[in-house]
Formats: structure tokens, C-alpha cells, sequence
């Protein structure tokens, strides 16, 4: 069964550990520079967890939505050093990324732990964005959409089932490298995705699916119109207005 692509792009910006206060600036000439000039496109960033009630305060009223790039799977107990979706929710998130591929190779999160993240997320209501994506050995192999379809099944609990989520598709080896696989790629990655979601879900719903990896300014607008691509998650080019900007533009 065909699913439909939402109607429009979704921007998501993905600070990772960079960020002091001194950097809401960024967020708010973001902020700001839409409210002058609006978008179609729904936008949305994802500060280090100590500045995201600072930045819901200052980007309150905008257009740019606010999210964690990580969350607990459990509301709260004896987990020193961990932050809950619930208290995420409550400093201001309303999204929240999963399973990014650094916190599965450099924490060792599995398909399993990220579902029960993924369970945690939605008791808080915080709207999951799923990552997914191969290494360069699998991708050169020929396994790379094998290898995302099962962290899909692995990683999507059945409760997903119609709720608002999305799914970034980050290949390992195109995030902060400056490369990225051909339009041809991405396009049947996307396909995979789509088609994985329709056995899983039944279809119906548009789950947006977007591309991550070295998504710049120069490249944005060849990738967001790839037939699939319904937005883009962008590391280290939305820590600046300057070139995130330019992106959010290219998506419309
Ligand atoms: P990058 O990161 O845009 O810096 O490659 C993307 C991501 O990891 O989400």
C-alpha cells in the first residue's frame, strides 16, 4: 500500500554537545528571521539538555519548535546522570531524537533499548524522530537496506501505531564527513523505509522520513527534492543561523 508524503518538509537541527547560552543567539535569529519572513516548512531544534528551557523560553510564540536528542526509557528513579522524557517535556521539549547513531555506536544502544526509549517518549508526549542508517562497509556490501529494515523492526514498537513520529534515515559514514550517497540512494533507502513502515504500521499515516549526513547549505535543495526525502536532519550546519537559515529556505 502507497503512503502518502506529508504535504510539507520538516527541518530538524541537531546541535549534538555544542552549545552555551551564549548560542541562543543562533536560535533566536532563527526565530526571528521567521517570524519576518515565514515558511511552509515545519522547523525544529535540538539543543544539549542543560540550555533546552532557556531556548523554549526565548523561542516562545515562534515558529521553531524545541526538542531533546536523547531521553530515558523509565519516567524517573535511581539513574544518575540520566534525564527522563517526562522531565525533558517539562523543560520545554516537545520532540525528542532517538537512536542517533552516536548514541548507538558510542553508548552501545540496541534496536530494543531505543523501542523501550521510544515507549518512554510518547508516555511524556514528546514526538520521536528515529534515526536509522548503515555503516560504509554495509552500504558498500549491498546490505544497507537490509540493515535499516531491521533496525526499523527492531526499533518501532507497535504502540507507535498513530502517533505523530518521524524517521531520519543518517547513513554512519555521511554524518560529519562532508560526503553523502547519490540522489539514486537516497531515494531507494527512502523507499525501503517507506515500504518497511507500510508492513509494520499497515500505511495509511505519512510518517515524514528524513536524510541526515553533511546537509549544508550547497547541497540542501538537490536533497529535498529527492522523490522520499520529506525533510532533513542537519548536524553541524544548524549551529549557525547563518547556514541553517539557508537550508530551512531551500526546504520552503
Ligand atoms: P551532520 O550531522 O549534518 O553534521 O553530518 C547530522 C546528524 O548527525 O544528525
Amino acid at each position: 500500500m502507497a503512503l502518502t508524503s506529508p504535504p510539507t518538509k520538516f527541518v530538524a537541527g541537531n546541535w549534538k554537545m555544542n552549545g552555551l547560552a551564549s548560542a541562543l543567539r543562533e536560535a533566536t535569529a532563527v526565530s526571528e528571521a521567521l517570524k519576518a519572513t515565514p515558511v511552509q516548512s515545519r522547523v525544529a531544534l535540538f539543543p544539549p539538555a542543560p540550555l533546552i528551557w532557556r531556548m523554549a523560553q526565548a523561542l516562545a510564540d515562534g515558529p521553531v519548535e524545541i526538542g531533546a536528542q536523547d531521553s530515558h526509557r523509565e519516567d524517573c528513579g535511581a539513574y544518575t546522570g540520566d534525564v527522563s522524557a517526562e522531565m525533558l517535556h517539562d523543560a520545554g521539549a516537545r520532540l525528542v531524537i532517538l537512536g542517533h547513531s552516536e548514541r548507538r555506536t558510542l553508548h552501545r544502544e540496541s534496536d530494543q533499548l531505543i523501542a523501550g526509549k521510544v515507549l518512554g517518549a510518547l508516555r511524556a508526549g514528546l514526538e520521536p524522530i528515529i534515526c536509522v542508517g548503515e555503516q560504509r562497509e554495509q552500504r558498500r556490501m549491498g546490505h544497507a537496506n537490509r540493515v535499516v529494515r531491521d533496525q526499523l523492526e527492531g526499533s518501532l514498537p507497535d504502540a507507535l501505531t498513530g502517533q505523530p513520529f518521524s524517521i531520519a534515515y543518517e547513513p554512519i559514514w555521511a554524518i560529519g564527513s562532508g560526503e553523502t550517497p547519490s540522489v539514486a540512494d537516497i531515494e531507494d533507502t527512502h523507499a525501503t523505509i517507506q515500504e518497511a513502515l507500510s508492513a509494520i504500521f499497515g500505511g495509511g499515516a505519512a510518517t515524514p522520513i528524513l536524510y541526515g549526513g553533511s546537509v549544508k547549505p550547497e547541497n540542501a535543495a538537490e536533497i529535498l527534492q529527492i522523490a522520499g526525502v520529506d525533510g532533513v536532519l542537519v548536524g553541524g550546519a544548524s549551529l549557525a543561523a547563518d547556514t541553517f537559515l539557508p537550508i530551512i529556505r531551500a526546504a520552503g
